[in-house]
């Protein structure tokens, strides 16, 4: 997830573009640059850029100067390629710059059609070939930039927002969009481009929000939409009412409540390139593990990543039949854990900076084991630390409690454990196939969850002045009943606790009364009636039950005070979809309690000291 501005007009650019930039910051913020053209002189645009924060390029423009009324500016959040300056956007090819938020699914195949073709590529990225492209398109005969782009649009596959500039036509910056966001925004003899609202909402509160599959030609005095095929599209602008601070969060009320409602495109965006529908296969981005070597896995991770790692036990001893343990990242080195060449290290965090995380890593290296890191933060210390670095690609978090970056870390040791399976033969291509194939339906799976929030909503109003909830769940469920206890705990602070349904009965069953609001994890599957069991047993006590099952399930009601429904996938999908609600319960509860919910008191998004 970068951040995109583009400004035309008659006024100095540079300043626009970094005013824009500033709100951009929170979606990436690893590298940033400007390319600033000046139509009057004609002269060739002005490429600033350079890595770390964007204070890095302010100052470096106080040094180097780009002068013009028509630019580009970006933030990044790395996907391919390191965070370096040659990585770093705009990238120019000949006379064309390029800003790009998204993944060209299909770059390999195009930077080799286009290295053959002549092009020269000084950076690791997807987007430099969309700059090639455009040029090359431009060589080939299109009339103009408009032209270039939309004959370049056709040959990517993948999520983007493009906005592109040439010095040979510095009157017009063109702008297309597919899956990321991109809006307009109308001045008067000037007009913008962005990524988001808040980027230009000092500038203008008149804007046009693009569609799938539409780009635009933005000159100083009008806009010109069109679909990728050329067909003109009109749209009335809309104002925005906004507050500077409600745009940022996209119009939610909380930066949680954004987040909870990207994961359907954050999930897709994890999947994006890595799976393999002809071959039953993944790739996780060239790494080949040698399955003949592992005689065991070890997770390590703390808190939500401790949750995801759970659920990846059960995911690649049931796919793979390797023997595999998960262990708390803050208790491991404690105990001098039996370590060697023969085991996999799976460390999995969020942030990429949790220091008990990191400490677990340093010991299991020592001791000769092999370390793969699933992170979500690109070149963060801990994929850095480890032998193999699988990034989850969710876009930067930023409220404290992980939702995102949850399920897409279930994605992430999901793909691994398809890819151990694979390679040790224990799983069939035919399964694997299943399980793509679901894996590629979730996205609108999940998108039916996060948009049902009004029924959750209601019940975290009924059960929200609870003293205490219990959670509880089977198999791959006890740990989205872990998950869900700990969510609620850390944003309502609201006392939970959450089971594995079979050991209620050997001590916290004394909890239960009418006061105790219960969530059961049911969903269909080889624990469905064992844990109805459980349920039953809860009702008998008066406590309340809120069951969360497959849709489709006429039994449950009669057994539960709330039903919420999932969408039916594949078992070892479940956790995917179960804890959507979780995270939705606690939002609601919290915010019935008015609690500081993206800034939970004593909480800090990256855990830095042990
Ligand atoms: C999640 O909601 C928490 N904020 C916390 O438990 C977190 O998952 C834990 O600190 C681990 O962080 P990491 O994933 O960045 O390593």
């Amino acid at each position: 997830m970068c951040g995109i501005i583009g400004y035309i007009g008659s006024r100095q650019a540079t300043p626009i573009l970094i005013g824009g930039l500033r709100k951009l910051e929170y979606r990436g913020y690893d590298s940033a640059g400007v390319s600033v053209i000046d139509p009057a002189s004609g002269g060739p645009s002005r490429v600033i850029r350079c890595r770390g924060k964007l204070a890095n390029l302010e100052e470096k423009l106080t040094r180097e100067p780009a002068a013009g009324t028509v630019g580009i500016g970006h933030t990044r959040w790395a996907t391919h390629g390191r965070p370096s300056d040659e990585n770093s956007h705009p990238h120019k090819a000949g006379p064309i710059s390029v800003i790009h938020n998204g993944i060209i699914e299909n770059h390999l195949a195009l930077r080799a059609e286009l290295v053959t073709a002549g092009a020269k590529f000084s950076s690791e990225t997807d987007t430099e070939i969309f700059a090639h492209l455009v040029e090359h398109a431009l060589i080939a005969g299109a009339p103009d930039l408009t032209t270039a782009v939309r004959r370049s649009l056709a040959k990517v596959h993948g999520s983007f927002a493009f906005v592109v500039m040439s010095d040979k036509e510095p009157g017009v910056l063109v702008a297309a969009k597919n899956s990321s966001p991109l809006v307009v925004g109308l001045g008067d003899g000037e007009n913008y481009v962005a990524s988001d609202v808040t980027a230009i909402l000092a500038e203008t509160r008149k804007v046009i929000f693009m569609e799938e599959g539409e780009m635009v030609t933005v000159t100083r005095d009008g806009v010109t939409i069109t679909d990728f095929e050329g067909n003109a599209r009109t749209r009335e602008p809309k104002m925005i009412t906004w507050s500077a601070v409600q745009a940022e969060k996209g119009g939610y009320k909380h930066y949680m409540l954004k987040e909870i409602h990207e994961q359907p495109r954050a999930v897709a965006d994890t999947l994006v390139g890595r799976i393999n529908l002809e071959a039953d296969d993944v790739s996780l981005d060239g790494i080949e593990l040698d399955v003949s070597k592992i005689k065991r896995i070890i997770f390590i991770a703390c808190g939500t990543s401790y949750h995801a790692s759970m659920v990846g036990e059960h995911l690649v001893e049931a796919m793979a039949r390797i023997p595999t343990e998960v262990d708390l990242a803050s208790e491991f080195r404690y105990r001098d854990p039996i370590l060697g060449p023969g085991d996999l290290v799976v460390a999995v965090s969020q942030s990429g900076e949790t220091l008990d995380t990191m400490e677990a890593i340093r010991e299991a290296k020592r001791k000769g084991a092999q370390v793969f890191a699933i992170s979500n933060v690109i070149e963060a210390s801990i994929p850095r630390l480890a032998d193999y670095a699988f990034y989850t690609h969710a876009g930067p978090e930023i409220g404290v409690a992980s939702t995102k970056a949850f399920t897409t870390q279930l994605i992430a040791i999901t793909l691994l454990a398809i890819h151990l399976g694979r390679r040790t033969g224990t799983l069939s291509k035919e399964r694997a196939r299943e399980l793509l194939g679901e894996l590629v339906a979730l996205p609108n799976k999940m998108r039916d969850i996060v948009e049902s929030g009004a029924q959750i909503q209601a019940i975290a109003r009924r059960y929200g002045n609870a003293n205490g909830f219990l959670f509880l769940g089977r198999g791959s469920q006890y740990p989205i009943a872990l998950e869900g206890a700990l969510k609620l705990k850390e944003i309502s602070y609201i006392h939970a606790e959450g089971y594995a349904a079979g050991e209620m009965k050997h001590g916290p069953i004394a909890l239960i009364d009418e006061h105790l609001p219960v969530v059961v994890l049911v969903p269909r599957g080889p624990s469905y009636e064992k844990t109805v069991s459980n349920l039953a047993e809860v009702r008998a006590r008066q406590g309340k039950v809120i069951a969360i099952a497959t849709r489709g399930d006429n039994e449950i009601g009669g057994h539960s005070d709330e039903v919420i429904v999932i969408p039916d996938t594949a078992l070892e999908l479940q956790p995917i979809l179960t804890v959507l609600p979780m995270q939705l319960l606690s939002y609601y509860v919290a915010d019935f309690k008015g609690t500081d919910i993206d800034q939970p008191r004593n909480l800090a998004k990256s855990v830095s000291v042990e």
